[in-house]
Order: C-alpha cells, then sequence, then structure tokens
C-alpha cells in the first residue's frame, strides 16, 4: 500500500477562540476530535481578547492531545505527520499551536505540515462528501473573510471576490452587538430573527446594482444602526434581526449565482463559520436547484473552526512536511498557495 493511502495525521487548530485537536486517516476519515471553546472566557469583553486567547490555547492543548488519542485510540508514535494551522490569525494564538505542533514533530521525529486556515475551511466538505470533486466555486464565511473562490485544484484557487470592509460574520457579529446580544453574535442573530417577521425595515443590499462578486457589509451595520436609533424599543429587534438576515443572505445568494455564471460551474460549496446559518443554506440550494448545480455544505460542526479540517488538509498535503518550524502568518492570501509539493 502507498504510504499516503494509510497516513494517519494529527491535527492542531489554534487560529482564534477556539483550541482543537483532531486525528485524521486517509483511508478511515476522522479518527477523533477535541475541541475547546473559548466563547465563555472572552464573553464578558464583547470579543476574542488576544493576549487571553493565547495562554488559553496553551493552557488547554496538552489535555486536548491526550483525549483525542484516548478516543482514536492512538499512540503519538503511530502518527504520520503533525499538521497545524500555521496562518491566517491572531498570532499569539498560532503560535501556541505551532510551537505544540513543532515539538510533537521534532521529538517523534515526524514530518511537520503548516497548514492554511482557510484551506482547512475550504476542503472541509470533501471530508463528508465523496462525490465532490474539483472544479468548484466556493462561498467562504467566516468572521474574519468573506471570499468567492474558484477552485481548480488542490492548492489552485482563484479570487472571484472579497469583502472590500467587514466581513460576513463580522457584520453579524457588530449587528448582533447594536441589538444588545452576547458574543458571538452570529448564532445569537439568527436565533432572534427566527422570531421575527421580515419586510418592515429597508435594508440595502450592497454591491448588487452592478455584477461585481466583491461584498461590503459595513454599509449594512450602519443602516441597521441607524433602524435602531428610529425603532421603537427592543420589541422591534426581532424584526430588525430577521431584515439584516435577510439582507445578508440575498446578497450572498446573488453573488453565488452569478460566480456560478461567470466560472460556468455546476458545483457550490460553502464553508465557514456563517455557513453554520440556516437561512442562507436554504437560500444557496435553491440558487443551485435554479442553476441545475450541485450543492454542498458541510456538517454544522465542520463549519465553525475545528482541527478535523486542518488534519484532513494535513492528509492531502503530506508532500508539504517540513522538518524545521515554519513563521505563522496573521495575513496569507489563499491564491499563494501551491499544489501539494510545490508549497511557498
Ligand atoms: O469560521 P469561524 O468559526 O471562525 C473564523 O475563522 O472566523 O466563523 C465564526 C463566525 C462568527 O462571526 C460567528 O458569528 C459566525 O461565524 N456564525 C454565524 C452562525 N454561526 C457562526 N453567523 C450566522 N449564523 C450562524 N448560525
Ligand atoms: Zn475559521
Amino acid at each position: 500500500m502507498n504510504k499516503q493511502a494509510d497516513a494517519l495525521v494529527l491535527g492542531i487548530e489554534s487560529s482564534c477562540d477556539e483550541t482543537a485537536v483532531a486525528i485524521y486517516h486517509r483511508q478511515r476519515g476522522l479518527l477523533a476530535e477535541a475541541l475547546h471553546s473559548q466563547i465563555d472566557l472572552h464573553a464578558a469583553y464583547g470579543g476574542v481578547v488576544p493576549e487571553l486567547a493565547s495562554r488559553d490555547h496553551v493552557r488547554r492543548l496538552p489535555g486536548l492531545l491526550s483525549q483525542a488519542c484516548a478516543q482514536a485510540e492512538v499512540e503519538l508514535s503511530e502518527l504520520s505527520a503533525v499538521a497545524y494551522t500555521a496562518g491566517p490569525g491572531l498570532v499569539g494564538a498560532l503560535l501556541a499551536g505551532s510551537a505544540m505542533a513543532a515539538g510533537l514533530a521534532q521529538g517523534l521525529g515526524k514530518p511537520l505540515i503548516p497548514v492554511h486556515h482557510m484551506e482547512g475551511h475550504l476542503l472541509a466538505p470533501l471530508m463528508s462528501e465523496p462525490s465532490l470533486d474539483f472544479p468548484f466555486v466556493a462561498l467562504l464565511v467566516s468572521g474574519g473573510h468573506t471570499l468567492l473562490v474558484a477552485c481548480q485544484a488542490l492548492g489552485d484557487y482563484r479570487l472571484l471576490g472579497q469583502s472590500l470592509d467587514d466581513a460576513a460574520g463580522e457584520a453579524f457579529d457588530k449587528t448582533a452587538q447594536l441589538l444588545g446580544l452576547p458574543y458571538p453574535g452570529g448564532p445569537a442573530l439568527s436565533q432572534l430573527a427566527g422570531r421575527g417577521q421580515a419586510g418592515r425595515f429597508p435594508l440595502p443590499r450592497p454591491l448588487t446594482r452592478q455584477r461585481s462578486l466583491d461584498f461590503s457589509f459595513s454599509g449594512l451595520k450602519t443602516a441597521v444602526a441607524n433602524q435602531v436609533a428610529k425603532a421603537g424599543g427592543v420589541q422591534d429587534y426581532p424584526d430588525l434581526a430577521a431584515d439584516f438576515e435577510l439582507a445578508v443572505v440575498e446578497t450572498l445568494a446573488k453573488k453565488c449565482a452569478w460566480a456560478l455564471q461567470a466560472c460556468d460551474s455546476k458545483r457550490l460549496l460553502i464553508a465557514g463559520g456563517v455557513a453554520a446559518n440556516q437561512p442562507l443554506r436554504q437560500a444557496l440550494q435553491q440558487v443551485c436547484q435554479s442553476h441545475g448545480a450541485e450543492f454542498f455544505v458541510p456538517a454544522p460542526a465542520l463549519c465553525t473552526d475545528n482541527a478535523a479540517m486542518i488534519a484532513h488538509v494535513g492528509a492531502l498535503r503530506l508532500a508539504d512536511g517540513q522538518t524545521r518550524s515554519a513563521p505563522v502568518r496573521a495575513r496569507w492570501p489563499l491564491s499563494d498557495l501551491q499544489p501539494p509539493g510545490r508549497a511557498a
């Protein structure tokens, strides 16, 4: 059997406020994942505090590693490689995971694989969808990024459009804060919207007049702030939340339809934390139906940050294994990536 087909890869994710360790087998799939969310730690501050995040990653990683190994019934010595998120993300947080990964790889004498966090999100649906193959169009919507990407092959990604200001998740989070909701705002705002009725508050669909594939959500947030100032009170917030969610969903859906047409593609995939949003999943399902395209979306737990997606990319990128640690990167354009074996 070829060595890569049998690969057992450990993945470590620590780019923001989730600490996670997973073990992925190239053929048997995900064997274990241990994850700790720092939501409670940061909630009092209304957002992620980088220094607290880094310290908590350092504190949690050893326990999560033991938990993942026990769950997978795997000894560290059986691992083929150690993959970790090398960026983009908070530098201190990334360093916690990369130091752990580098120590493990050196101690075990195994290759170390730096993984791009967004490539992790992008390819997460491949774990559960064996029928999904390149090429496809992907909408990546997270707290830090909103990207439309033409994915030609592993490591060959062409940027079609991106957010010029706030990311979609950031818009959810900031708008949730305006409505007095707890951090992280996305799920809370979506829940509030579920209790409201859209149609009362006129909100823009930014950058949809021309067929632009770029996004801009900061004006939408300001429009909500203006409506909050005018709204009668908290009893109006569910309807306002519903109108906000509808504006984001319709804007994303329209651009996905244009991207499918521009690439003449019959496959659309969504990934990233905002891909957990139910109305968005339903709207994109409809876009795909009307374009005769297939729609791929990971299970909600694989949409938000996790280490399974990092171990998975590690297994696909074994050829990128290094013997020494690489620097972490706060910013890292997805289009800088290369196919395995030709990593920059
Ligand atoms: O990918 P992710 O877990 O972390 C980043 O890499 O940013 O995405 C987190 C973002 C947050 O902004 C969060 O509010 C948003 O995803 N999010 C949602 C939902 N679940 C998470 N936004 C809208 N609806 C949701 N159900
Ligand atoms: Zn993420």
